[in-house]
């Protein structure tokens, strides 16, 4: 239809042509044109069997890319609440979807690290004294963020502490910068656990946030300025003009680099660390994970780091922006005290619920096993629930629907794993032994097959756009067709040939949907 339009004919008549010229050899049993002028292929149920049997589930790319993937990246001057899911949750997806294809993935936690919230963390810390280090209670994060921003605003002389600690902090002093450091540390194991609660393959090495730029930002303004109109002086701050950024009366709206009080702002640290990501870490394609409120940022960060050529023309910058996590009142989910929702708190939320929920429909699950099961339900659950949504909008964070056994969530995917599996334990059959080519004589048969070989392709659409709801679709189309095979055609009661290319149907879908829950993050389970 597309092509019929570029080059102005009908379809129908481009459709008859392309029909007479098309040889297809033995792939297709026959082709249609059909309505206004689309082909309809119907493939062969010998091609299918062939190729479900010859072609491995996933080939990698003929030419890798180092892909650098930003992601989670919170602001430490708070705990990681439920603001921080989904960059982290759809970040984590993609990173791990280039790697399946044999990308080179080099992930980056660009946590806010730095800045004015770090003074009264610190100050208060202070206060805690000698406990600093061993003190047991400081390992509960939370009260420390919440106790050192009350005490900011209810003592003025605390007040004045933390914002001389602020100065002593950007002047490098060394006790300031010890009990930062100290700080950071306690940070890191507070996202270090949450990220393996969630199952997020983000580790210490991958984090290097603001602060590690501080370095970076003086000799690059050095750079900027040896560079011919890039820099511009407006009222003491140093800006880049550039036309396309007009404000609602037509004025342009500068990216200012450097403040009149010589401080910088969070586009001059992207600025730096884009120039590391590109002259270091050497990346092909820089991928960014934040909500839609930053869209104007990254398209001024894009934007100037070309003017400046921070970056060679040839790499790709990609601002994956998402919508908001919103209550089943359609306002932006918020505790019933009206703070955000801290994950920790949420993900016990999600492992008790799927653990109520696990011990009602398989109550014979021993402790250990139980424990792997609700937890692995849980996250999946929470991590269905974001990534089956086209990112661009906002998503509804409903308990009841995310954790249903029934429709487009992780408890049916992960369940319909699970009933392969147990088939092949019935059967005690090893399913990497099935190869028998399948006889697709029954329609639910050649649906299913059909659908498998497009996993690649759609692996491929999500690495192109960075959007997991594509797979997840995909996924679950795969179990719908598979429902329907399993419940019109018998597998082990049947004999020989049927039997084993049944079987061989089986063992794809379940490997189909390890792989394909794996790239999401997600885990599959021999039993429910
Ligand atoms: N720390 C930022 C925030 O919480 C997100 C950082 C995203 N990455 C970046 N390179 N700007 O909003």
């Amino acid at each position: 239809m597309g092509a019929a339009k570029r080059i102005r004919t009908n379809p129908r008549e481009l459709a008859t042509d392309v029909l007479a010229d098309v040889d297809l050899g033995d792939m297709v049993e026959s082709i249609d044109i059909a309505g206004p002028g689309f082909l309809n292929i119907r493939l062969k149920p010998s091609f299918l069997s062939e190729q479900l049997t010859k072609t491995t589930l996933l080939e990698t790319v003929a030419e890798p890319k180092r892909i650098v993937v930003d992601y989670s990246s919170p602001n430490l001057a708070k705990e990681m609440h439920v603001g921080h899911l989904r960059s982290t949750i759809i970040g984590d997806a993609v990173a791990r979807t280039l790697e399946l294809v044999g990308h080179d993935v080099i992930r980056q936690n660009h946590i806010g690290d730095w800045g004015t919230a770090f003074g009264r963390l610190l100050a208060y810390l202070d206060e805690v004294g000698d406990g600093f280090a061993q003190n047991a209670e400081l390992r509960n994060i939370e009260k420390l963020y919440v106790e050192a921003s009350s005490r900011f605003e209810s003592d003025s002389a605390f007040a004045d502490r933390s914002r001389a600690m602020v100065l002593a902090l950007q002047s490098h002093d060394a006790d300031a910068m010890a009990k930062w450091e100290h700080f950071m540390a306690l940070a890191q194991q507070h996202m270090s656990e949450i990220y393996a609660k969630l199952d997020v393959s983000l580790r210490p090495e991958h984090t290097r946030g603001e602060s590690s730029y501080n370095a970076d930002i003086v000799p690059l303004i050095e750079d900027l300025r040896k560079q011919n109109d890039v820099l511009v002086e407006s009222d003491g701050a140093l800006c880049i003009f550039m036309p396309q950024f007009k404000n609602k009366d037509g004025e342009i709206q500068p990216m200012i680099v450097q403040k009149s009080d010589g401080g910088y702002l969070y586009h001059t640290t992207d600025l730096a660390a884009l120039r590391y990501r590109f002259d270091s870490l050497h990346a092909d394609r820089v991928l960014y994970f934040t909500d839609a409120r930053q869209t104007l940022h990254f398209e001024m960060l894009f934007a100037a780091s070309r003017l400046a050529n921070l970056v060679e023309p040839s790499v790709t910058l990609e601002h994956h922006p998402f919508g908001k996590v919103l209550g089943k009142d359609g306002k932006p989910l918020k505790s019933r005290s009206g703070d955000n929702i801290v994950l920790r708190d949420l993900l016990d939320q999600a492992v008790n619920r799927a653990s109520s929920l696990i011990r009602k429909k398989n109550p014979g699950l021993g402790k250990t096993q139980h424990e792997e099961v609700a937890r692995a339900v849980a996250i999946g659950a929470v991590k269905y629930a974001d990534l089956s949504k086209n990112r661009l909008h906002d998503y509804t964070f409903d308990w009841d629907e995310m954790l249903a056994f029934d429709g487009n969530t992780a408890p049916y995917l992960q369940y319909a794993y699970a009933r392969i599996s147990g088939i092949f334990e019935k059967g005690n059959i090893d399913s990497s032994e099935c190869t028998e080519p399948p006889q697709l004589d029954m329609e639910v048969e050649r649906q299913l097959a059909v659908h498998l070989l497009r996993f690649q392709e759609v692996i491929e659409q999500v690495t192109a756009d960075a959007k997991p709801h594509y797979l997840c679709t995909y996924l679950y189309e795969l179990t719908v067709r598979f429902m329907r095979f399993y419940e019109q055609c018998p597998i082990l009661s049947e004999e020989g040939s049927i039997r084993a290319g049944r079987l061989t149907l089986c063992s794809r879908v379940a490997a189909t949907l390890e792989i394909g829950l794996g790239a999401l993050g997600i885990r599959v389970l021999a039993r429910m």
